[in-house]
């Protein structure tokens, strides 16, 4: 298992071990390094395999080759496996070079140090493996990053063909609405992380519609009052299936919006313009357009220009006006269609 922390904190020192049967040497190294680094000792290989593991993690292994039962090339060979985010340097006398060569390049070693070591020299090597260390430590952070990052996309995607799957009508459909959300978003100057969350808001808008019966999704002709109650639900049902993830995300937030409108008419709500995330303004244009294009249980698709007329007709009253403005000048006067569109992770 990979070492978690180096440093207690920030602020405290980098952990360094160092290994070799002479007695004084380690003491002698202990007050030259001990004001920069936190030093430990072993004197053989299988004290310091104890110590690394009762003691552990340490930034950096410093050991001697040539001691009695195991030398120092086995041992680091040993903890290159065990606790590979540890930093190995090898301390050799000149008539070891070439042995202390074969274990750098067989990658046990990071450096090798030849004895007598002027500690200058010694406090200088320590200081590049402490920043080797971190290096290493933050590039695995940024890998993991990066790997939980494609981890949730799948998630949102698969959530999102689930709701889906359930409606034939929305087939499709968040994945129009989250383009061209992010479009308008563009347009009006999101930041990346502002789009980002966009994004998967506009990918998950309708996922409490799986709490919706699907006969009343799928149901030609008009609902009745109690099945149109029902599916008025689907934002606060999805504001309830996402908000424990992060309290702080604002996803959550702006699903359960999207159906508000400016002048306090929509739902669940009923919330004014001014309480109205703008992820939520920018998404609720575009559902409106979208929906409006699309075929429903209970009508045909009405079209671009309806559409487009109906968001003119109720900017700055139902729609927020700025995000209503560019939703038009993006079709109109850059050609923006809704089929086709992409959505850029
Ligand atoms: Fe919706």
């Amino acid at each position: 298992m990979p070492d978690q922390d180096f440093r207690i904190a920030e602020t405290a020192k980098y952990r360094v071990l160092l290994v070799d049967d002479d007695q004084n040497l380690l003491d002698s190294f202990r007050r030259m390094l001990k004001d920069e680094f936190d030093i430990f000792s072993a004197e053989d290989g299988q004290e310091a395999l104890d110590v690394m593991d009762t003691c552990g993690p340490f930034t950096v292994i410093v050991s001697d080759l040539k001691m009695p039962g195991m030398d120092g090339i086995e041992l680091l060979s040993r903890v290159s496996r065990t606790h590979p985010d540890t930093v190995r340097i090898l301390l050799t006398g000149h008539a070891d070079m070439q042995a202390a060569m074969d274990a750098s390049n067989k990658g046990y070693v990071y450096r090798f140090l030849t004895k007598p070591c002027p500690p200058d020299l010694l406090r200088l090597t320590l200081s590049d493996a402490c920043r080797h260390a971190q290096l290493l430590r933050d590039q695995r952070e940024l890998f993991a990053l990066k790997h939980c990052k494609v981890l949730l996309e799948g998630i949102v995607r698969g959530f999102s063909t689930l709701v889906e799957a359930r409606d034939a009508y929305l087939a499709g459909h968040q994945q129009r609405v989250t383009a061209l959300a992010l479009a308008m978003g563009r347009e009006m100057g999101l930041s990346a992380d502002e789009l980002d969350t966009l994004r998967i808001a506009g990918l998950l808008h309708d996922i409490g519609k799986v709490y919706v019966p699907a006969d009343f999704l799928n149901r030609p002709g008009i609902l009745r009052a109690e099945e149109l109650s029902v599916i008025q639900m689907h934002p606060e049902v999805g504001y309830d299936i996402l908000k424990h993830l992060d309290q702080d995300w604002p996803v959550a937030v702006i699903i359960r919006q999207h159906h508000e409108r400016m002048d306090g008419s929509g739902y669940p709500q009923g919330l004014n313009g001014r309480f109205i995330t703008q992820g939520a303004r920018i998404l609720a244009v575009a559902d409106v357009v979208d929906a409006m294009c699309s075929h429903r249980p209970y009508r045909p698709s009405l079209g671009i220009t309806a559409a487009l007329a109906e968001i003119e007709k109720n900017r700055g009253r139902l729609y927020d006006e700025r995000a209503a403005n560019v939703c038009l000048m993006l079709f109109r006067e850059r050609g923006y269609r809704l089929e086709g569109a992409l959505i850029e992770p």
